[in-house]
């Protein structure tokens, strides 16, 4: 697929930082003597993986505005153009040494997600799509599962951490999709989360209190591949409000009433 300027200059900054992530990735693994050692070293990682995006992006269309999850946000002198960044999905897998990791970054126009890029640089796996012009991976169009039956379908979810207070309504949630479905992951990176869905891997998602960040470049990779998503609420905002429920058309009805109770 032949992509828009702004696409190339998305991916591009997308493979930069994941290069840098991946020399990280493998020093992380002589740090787990100690635990904070790898701690400050993965935020200096994170860290670092934005500054390197940003340059890239900033440097190439310094009048749009910025919201990354380390460095917070900015308003453009172009109001209506902003990139939302997530340099390091999966900051937990990354301390642990597990391959489940992505940069996640996206361009909103007008309030709209227009293009989102997805990389997972351990797999060399680049998730990509722009409004009206499908969703790929590497070469590869992609497209939601075909899957029809509740039974058969394999979802995946986030599982609040930290003492977070939204644990009862997850476990609630839980109990309702578990015996409906064939099996639940929590793979711990929401951007890959939407990415597999959309690839057709997982058949559906659902996580609460997401931040912009974590869903807008894999929001438009879904829709583009056919999914259908919607906030928890449903008269709310996916981005905003950091909830959502998607899978593919036939089993999202089922999978959002089960979620919804
Ligand atoms: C986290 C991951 C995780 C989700 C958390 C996010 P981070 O992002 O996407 O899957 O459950 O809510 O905060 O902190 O690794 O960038
Ligand atoms: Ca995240
Ligand atoms: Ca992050």
């Amino acid at each position: 697929m032949v992509g828009s300027a702004n696409l190339n200059i998305m991916i591009k900054a997308a493979r930069r930082a994941g290069r840098a992530l991946v020399k990280d990735f493998r020093e992380v693994e002589n740090l787990q003597v100690s635990m904070k050692g790898a701690g400050d070293f993965v935020s200096r990682a994170d860290l670092n993986a934005e500054t390197l995006i940003k340059e890239d992006l900033m440097g190439a269309r310094p009048t749009y505005g910025w919201l990354g999850e380390e460095g917070g946000g900015a308003e453009g002198q172009d109001p209506t153009r902003r990139w939302i960044v997530d340099p390091l999905d999966g900051t937990t897998n990354f301390l642990h040494g597990l391959p489940h990791w992505a940069v996640s970054i996206a361009l909103e126009h007008k309030g709209q997600i227009v293009a989102g890029v997805v990389f997972d640089p351990a797999k060399d796996e680049m998730f990509f799509a722009e409004k009206g012009a499908g969703a790929w991976m590497n070469e590869s169009r992609l497209r939601v599962s075909g899957r029809s039956k509740m039974i058969e379908a394999l979802f995946a979810t986030g599982l609040p951490f930290g003492g977070r207070s939204d644990l009862p309504e997850t476990l609630t949630e839980m109990a309702r999709v578990a015996p409906a479905c064939s099996g639940i992951r929590r793979w711990g990176a929401a951007a890959l989360d939407l990415a597999y869905v959309a690839a057709g891997r997982y058949d559906g998602y659902w996580e609460r209190r997401l931040n912009a960040w974590d869903i807008a470049a894999g929001l438009i990779i879904l829709r583009e591949a056919g999914g259908l998503a919607e906030p928890i609420e449903p008269e709310k905002d996916i981005v905003a409000d950091g909830t959502i429920i998607c899978a593919n058309e036939a089993l999202f009805s089922p999978l959002a009433k089960l979620v919804r109770g």
